[in-house]
């Protein structure tokens, strides 16, 4: 039994005395025990097994984790357990408090895994209702300038614009040069996002790892200068980090880490998370408002305060939470190079394959771009997915025409071979 599966059950028994609460926490303690047996399992197979730990179909080869994850069969089944509990008395588990301690303990566990306090984190829905949050929330004005590059996802520059329109604060959007990023260095990087900065830049986006060419920004350097250049409010979007690569986001200098843990935490869909330091947190207005704002005042939690919640399925990521933890951080990261050295090898020595994507690892991650000259990328990632089972991310972008390759742990060599080979057989 594992030092966090014990300190859940702990905490599920300190939080009620009567014969009904113990009994309702003994069958949440069951359901968390055969998830985390299984968890424990799936931490002692080699990667080709942990295949056997996930429900994709045999004819599937998924290499698109970055648009959304798939989620572990033990997590499934616990998050199955988490709805039938619910429904023997919805009115008691929704609004009776039986979960409430739950609730605060998958919220440790994410801070645990974003390198954070849980006091700092509020668990949302995703990504794009932070960064709603945060455009709607912040004290920006006329004059005031929000910078960020055509690397950002819509989901954390959308609602910029919208904000602008409404409330007069200007948008700055810059283009990445795509075509330099290939051998990048940090310093690079830093001088590019500097010299777009100026007098009037209140606020810098950027991703951490970008969803095009799985670019990883280095957010320290980031935060560090335009803090030093008079930028108030440095605000990452990790969508594509939580889960794949160890995180230290309170120490790293940003004022906002948020993500989305459907992704790479292979969580149920519909869950985020999202790190608010304290600087910050005094100058954001909530963006939904109802009876929380006065029993949370002072707290993070203001930011969830949007009535009835999915709680089976916020339960259910504690258990993805702690199936990854299992796995190991560091351990998946070696995997994750490991699979990115291979790709870009094997694309190398493929004609008519173009690599396009960083090609120092400090700057990259589990999520690279791959371009192809014979056909339009949505044309080829059709007939892939529609003959072949092949699922990856077409961009038309005539800079890029590539296949988004973002493999998980368990994906195979062999997969990324055959990937390669279909397309040449395609040409
Ligand atoms: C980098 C990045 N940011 C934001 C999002 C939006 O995520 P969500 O729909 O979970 O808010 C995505 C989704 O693919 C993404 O890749």
């Amino acid at each position: 039994m594992t030092s966090i599966s014990l300190s859940r059950r702990r905490f599920l028994h300190a939080a009620g005395a009567s014969a009904l609460t113990i009994s309702l926490m003994g069958r949440i303690t069951d359901i968390q025990a055969q998830a985390d047996s299984a968890a424990a399992h799936a931490a002692t197979l080699d990667y080709h097994s942990l295949a056997g730990q996930y429900s994709l179909a045999p004819q599937v080869s998924y290499l698109n984790h970055g648009s959304i994850g798939t989620i572990p069969i033990n997590v499934q089944q616990a998050h199955i357990s988490y709805l039938q509990l619910c429904e023997t008395n919805p009115w008691l588990h929704m609004w009776g408090g039986v979960w409430d301690s739950g609730r605060e303990q998958v919220r440790q566990q994410a801070a645990e895994m974003l390198g954070c306090n849980a006091d700092q984190l509020a668990l949302t829905h995703n990504v794009t209702e932070t960064f709603n949050l945060l455009a709607q929330g912040l004290p920006l004005v006329i004059g005031d300038e929000v910078l960020f590059s055509s690397l950002n996802h819509p989901g954390a520059s959308i609602c910029w614009t919208h904000q602008s329109q409404r409330r007069g604060f200007t948008i700055k959007q810059f283009n990445f040069p795509l075509v330099d990023v290939l051998n990048y260095s940090v310093d690079d990087i830093v001088a590019l996002y500097a010299q777009e900065i100026t007098d009037k830049t209140r606020v810098l986006v950027l991703p951490h790892i970008d969803n095009t060419i799985g670019l990883r920004h280095p957010i320290t350097e980031l935060a560090n200068m335009a803090h030093a250049k008079g930028v108030e409010f440095v605000l990452v979007d990790g969508a594509q980090t939580f889960g794949m690569l160890p995180l230290e986001v309170a120490s790293s200098g940003v004022d906002v880490y948020a993500t989305s843990p459907h992704k790479w935490v292979q969580a149920p869909k519909g869950l985020g998370a999202a790190y608010i330091n304290k600087k910050l947190f005094k100058s954001l207005q909530p963006m939904w408002v109802t009876w929380g704002q006065e029993r949370w005042h002072g707290s993070v939690r203001v930011f969830e305060d949007y009535g009835t919640r999915n709680f089976p399925a916020l339960m259910a990521l504690g258990d993805a939470l702690h199936f990854q933890a299992q796995l190991g951080a560091v351990k998946k990261l070696e995997r994750y190079q490991a699979l990115w050295r291979h790709t870009m090898a094997k694309v190398d020595a493929t004609s008519g394959l173009v690599w396009k994507s960083p090609r120092n690892w400090d700057l990259s991650g589990s999520l690279y771009s791959i371009g192809i000259k014979h056909a339009k990328a949505s044309d080829t990632a059709k007939v892939l997915f529609e003959k072949h089972g092949v699922v990856v991310r077409p961009f038309d972008d005539p800079q890029l025409n590539s296949l988004r390759v973002s493999p998980n742990v368990f994906t195979t060599e062999a997969e990324i071979n055959r990937f390669c080979e279909l397309i040449t057989q395609l040409a």
